[in-house]
């Protein structure tokens, strides 16, 4: 689509059953960020909308070990989780849960829908049952030795100890997580989406139709399509969900798959309940494009089976990119909740107050844009003191400080022509097309290249040697380098948010939309310019060794004792 109407934007919704760390940030939320904010620099259209997703097996269990029932789970983890994405300035329009009635309607009608349109299959089967505890048990809930490598700790769905993945059936000695006791096969009935039935459309659609996707989602997409898709159940024998909508089945829940991204849906809907707008045209007009934001582990589920049920429906656009992330490892390591290891993002808030903005660099910098990337606190430290507060915040301090030194703080005019004001000129769209094509790495790096350029115009000027015996010359290299300031404080805006806030006051900037920037004398002569504030600051290494340590800590526990098990 060259130029849509408006764009729906989503990241995917966090499960409320842990605090959210940077693996989630990078992969999913701050290139989301970086996308809606530079569409709304370009003035368009567009509704960036989230929320978290509190349904699902990973929920249950995470309150059970807690003492807790589910609802206290997620709400605590809904607000834990909304205030650290507000800190970050995660700039949703829409924030949501899928315990919202209005999300419980949304996806009961949309099963409705497609029950009544004859899409499901039914399917009798023997599954687990505690008759202890009355009732059927999730993979997870079904405890036994690996068959492959004997360990007695492994799950349903998993053994933790060597890695391979299991069936319940396969697992020696199976016993109830909940009671203890031992299970027994129970026959029950599910409902079916045939995602088989939608094998050739979609080949078709993602390989052909949208051939401009990024490879490493595509290949995944291949690779389903290649071994085969089966039908997948959509209804569950548990007690924390959305009841399906069926009569006889008010004991059994919506699939948490198939019901949380209809949350994007119920978030448009209460967004627009909240705003006095019309929802239907960012869902159902196809003059909007519609944009996932998701990491590599939720691919399979935007690619295939919630297009599968749009499709079915036949109510709402398809989405017409999914620009999905890679993993980010912490250390070299895998990022794992259970393993705790993870840097958490209200940890970071208490440690490093004040230095959003230097997490959301590092992040985009090190971003898993086309295969997995490591973040280490030692880059992490080497690219704020390094770029940020060397390059950076170094040419901002020296631009405000000759403005004050040599023009009593009032913004200079030109009487020549530098080529640094004409490649100024260029930028903005340079960095859009990156962002446009999801290449955020290089967005930044074509950005970070206006604070560079501005050291060494300044470098090669000296305008400190020629005040004696060239004012004018003076003038003029302080009036470029207020000029680069300025495309600074607006270019930097999707990537670093509060710090473009801070810059434009120190420099009493107007709005201008992102293709103004380009256009515009920026800083006309004559503007006052305030004193610096603090951008960025050193980080030491102390507190990098104080962060290893406590990584070391959790190596140690892990070692010691045996995994915590929950995902
Ligand atoms: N909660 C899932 C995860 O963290 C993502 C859900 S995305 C949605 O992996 F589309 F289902 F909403
Ligand atoms: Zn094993």
């Amino acid at each position: 689509m060259a130029d849509p109407k408006r764009r729906t934007v989503t990241a995917a919704l966090p499960y409320a059953n842990g605090p959210i760390h940077i693996g989630h940030l990078a992969g999913v939320y701050i290139p989301a960020d970086i996308y809606v904010r530079y569409w709304r620099n370009k003035k368009r259209d567009v509704l960036f909308i989230c929320g978290s997703d509190e349904h699902g097996v990973a929920i249950t269990i995470k309150a059970k070990k807690a003492g807790q029932t589910p609802q206290e789970v997620v709400d605590t983890y809904h607000a834990s989780i909304q205030a650290s994405l507000a800190d970050f300035g995660i700039s949703f329009d829409h924030y949501t849960r899928t315990s919202a009635p209005i999300h419980r309607q949304t996806a009961s009608d949309f099963f409705s829908n497609l029950y009544e349109k004859g899409v499901f299959k039914t399917k009798t089967s023997k599954q687990y049952f505690d008759e202890e505890a009355q009732q059927f048990l999730a993979d997870r809930y079904i405890v036994g030795t690996c068959p492959h490598c004997g360990s007695a700790h492994a799950y349903g769905d998993q053994c933790e100890n060597c890695g391979s993945s299991l069936s319940p059936e396969e697992l020696i000695n199976p016993r109830s997580a909940l009671s203890g006791a031992t299970p027994v096969r129970k026959t029950t009935q599910h409902h079916y989406l045939p995602l088989e039935r939608y094998a050739d459309w979609l080949r078709k659609w993602v390989l052909e139709e949208h051939a401009d996707w990024k490879t490493n989602v595509s290949a995944q997409v291949k690779s389903w399509l290649d071994t085969g898709l089966k039908p997948r159940a959509v209804t569950r024998d548990l007690d924390w969900g959305i009841p399906v909508p069926l009569p006889g089945l008010e004991n059994k829940v919506l699939y948490v798959w198939f019901e949380a991204p209809i949350g994007y849906i119920s978030a448009t809907k209460e967004w627009a309940k909240k705003t006095g707008r019309d929802w239907t045209p960012y869902w159902c007009d196809t003059d909007t494009e519609l944009t996932h934001f998701l990491a590599k582990d939720n691919i399979v589920f935007h690619c295939i089976i919630f297009p599968s049920m749009l499709k079915a429906h036949g109510g709402f656009i398809l989405p017409a990119q999914v620009p999905a992330n890679e993993f980010l490892t912490l250390e070299n390591q895998k990022i794992s909740t259970s393993k705790n290891w993870a840097v958490w993002l209200p940890d970071y808030l208490r440690d490093f107050p004040g230095q959003r903005d230097a997490l959301r660099y590092a992040l985009t910098a090190n971003m898993p844009e086309t295969k997995d990337n490591n973040f280490s606190w030692k880059d992490f430290q080497t690219k704020n003191n390094a770029e940020l507060v060397g390059i950076l915040g170094n040419f901002i301090n020296r631009v405000v400080a000759l403005t004050h030194q040599y023009c009593r703080g009032i913004a200079p005019g030109v009487t020549s022509r530098f080529s640094e004001l004409d490649r100024l000129k260029l930028l903005p769209k340079e960095i859009g097309g990156f962002i446009e094509r999801f290449e955020f790495r290089n967005a930044l790096r074509s950005f970070m290249e206006l604070p560079r350029m501005g050291n060494a115009f300044l470098q090669e000027q000296e305008p400190w040697k020629k005040i004696k015996t060239q004012p004018e010359a003076v003038e003029d290299s302080i009036y470029v380098a207020l000029q680069i300031a300025a495309a600074i404080a607006y270019l930097s805006e999707p990537f670093l948010p509060h710090t473009a806030e801070k810059l434009k006051d120190i420099l009493h900037l107007k709005a201008l939309s992102w293709d103004e920037v380009a256009a515009a004398d920026l800083i006309p002569k004559g503007r006052p310019i305030d004193k610096a504030q603090l951008l960025f600051r050193k980080i030491t290494v102390s507190e990098i060794d104080a962060q290893m340590e406590k990584l070391m800590g959790t190596q140690r526990e892990n070692t010691t004792t045996p995994l915590r098990a929950e995902r």
